[in-house]
């Protein structure tokens, strides 16, 4: 009996009011679709299919970043097929482009749309369990909601037996009352769902075609569906305009939060705290309140993020501080690091084990050797520093002549003094000294004292 998947995401997303498709946008820092292959790779299918059709380009290569990224058993992953369609002209017209892909396929295939993360795979489990125990043709769950607007009702009749799904937009006053809905997930027999594309039609105020009337069209062919109520409405909230996007977003913010906590991560307030889907962070590290955490951040053991902090895309080691008001975006920081308050990190700024950086500090593009330190109100750009380098209060890497950007290379245990201008390209020698104010024009070899504007070599320490 196998199994295949397929996800609708090909729609325009018209309620978001966006210029970008509606799964790419973000919800706890990883894009919509995200989740719904996630969800995919743990059902473990034979086949994934994705249904893309509005600015397919995009959304495809989003997808790819995306499984590129998914961690797991690479043998167990499934063939993923794209599928255009290119005029959106409703979800079962999505179904109906993907019919020769799936007439290759066999046994089931579960069908869900892109935008709603929420969906566990458990559920899906217990979904595909429930449709084959029952022998049915199609088989979905519904849900109460205690506000179903924009949901497709089920229609029973005085029987409680299933007529049909009418979709908000084509409901009567009388159907708009009904709380039991559609929520959007489905397990079909391929056969059957095949045969019963061709009998699709397009007569609804929206004129097109609907998935859901698939049940409606296999009953009156005989087959046998299967609808199972199902009580955690709230795992099929769907983002179809920015309030239900925050909504959702919100709900994955707890799960990824809760999910850390539950690793071995103090958060010490989850209520303001923002951490992607995608970071990973080491056991007894503690993540003080207001701090943002993003992309695909890496934070060790034993860390303290204070608060106030943004990280993005970066890389930290173990038993690492950040105290507070940092910003650290696309850096990396080794073991036993501390920055800050009021640090900014940026653009492969690289700090060695047991580097320092301190109060209004910014290093851009940057290596800080090990036990360097660089504690007060200073730039650091495009800079090669060594080892043990102390880097006076106010020292600037003046990188820029207007016209590009130029290297410094400050090498092993050099002592800059207070407000050292290095007009680059420059280099200071190994064990160089620079006394305070010193603008820095020519090189300075090794162990020497460089003072005044322009600097010169005064005498050479040690030799
Ligand atoms: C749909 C269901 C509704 C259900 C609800 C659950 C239909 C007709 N209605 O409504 O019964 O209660 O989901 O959330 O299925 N899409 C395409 N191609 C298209 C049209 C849509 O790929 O031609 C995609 C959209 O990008 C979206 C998904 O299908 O991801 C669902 O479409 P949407 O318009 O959001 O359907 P709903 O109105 O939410
Ligand atoms: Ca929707």
């Amino acid at each position: 009996m196998s199994l295949n998947v397929l996800i609708i995401a090909a729609g325009l997303g018209t309620r978001m009011k966006s210029r970008r498709a509606k799964v790419l946008h973000e919800v706890a820092g990883r894009p919509l679709i995200g989740y719904g292959l996630r969800t995919a790779w743990a059902l473990k299918p034979e086949r994934l299919f994705i249904v893309i059709g509005h600015q397919a380009e995009a959304v495809r290569a989003v997808i790819e970043e995306e499984i590129a990224h998914i961690e797991g058993d690479e043998a167990a992953a499934p063939q993923v097929e794209f599928i255009i369609q290119s005029e959106q002209l409703g979800t079962g017209h999505a179904v109906m482009v993907a019919k020769e892909a799936l007439a290759r396929a066999s046994g089931s295939v579960v069908i869900y749309y892109g935008d709603a993360p929420l969906i566990r795979s458990q559920t899906i489990d217990e979904l595909v369990r429930r449709h084959r125990q029952g022998g049915y043709a199609a088989s979905m769950l519904t849900v109460m909601m205690d506000d179903p607007t924009g949901y497709g009702r089920i229609v029973r009749d005085e029987a409680g037996r299933f007529v049909r799904i009418v979709e908000h937009r084509d409901a009567t006053p009388e159907q708009r009352q009904i709380k039991e809905v559609n929520p959007g997930l489905y397990c079909f027999e391929i056969a059957p769902l095949i045969e019963a594309l061709d009998h699709l039609s397009p007569k609804n105020v929206q004129g097109e075609y609907y998935l859901p009337d698939v049940f409606t069209i296999l009953q009156h062919r005989g087959y046998a569906i299967g609808l199972f109520p199902h009580d955690r409405a709230d795992e099929f909230l769907g983002v179809n305009n920015r309030v239900e996007l925050a909504r959702v977003g919100a709900r994955l913010r707890h799960q990824v939060l809760r999910a850390l906590m539950l690793s071995g991560v103090t958060i010490i307030d989850p209520d303001s705290t923002y951490i992607s889907a995608d970071a990973r962070i080491g056991q007894d590290t503690i993540i003080h309140p207001q701090v943002i955490i993003e992309g695909r951040t890496r934070i060790g053991e034993e860390c303290e993020i204070h608060s106030w902090s943004r990280i993005v895309d970066s890389q930290i080691g173990d038993r690492v501080t950040v105290k507070n008001g940092c910003v650290i975006a696309n850096s990396r920081l080794s073991d036993d690091v501390a920055v800050g308050p009021f640090a900014h990190l940026r653009m492969e700024a690289e700090l060695a084990p047991e580097a320092r950086v301190g109060n209004f500090v910014e290093v851009k593009k940057s290596r800080l050797g090990r036990k360097t330190k660089a504690m007060h109100l200073a730039y650091l750009g495009d800079a090669t520093i060594g080892q043990r380098v102390n880097i006076g209060a106010g020292t600037i890497t003046c990188n820029y002549d207007g016209r590009q950007k130029h290297p410094t290379f400050i090498e092993d245990d050099v002592k800059l003094g207070s407000d050292t201008m290095l007009v680059a390209p420059v280099r200071v020698g190994r064990g160089a000294v620079t006394g305070a104010g010193a603008v820095v024009t020519r090189d300075v070899p090794e162990n020497a004292l460089a003072v005044g504007v322009p600097a010169v070599v005064k005498k050479v320490l040690k030799t």
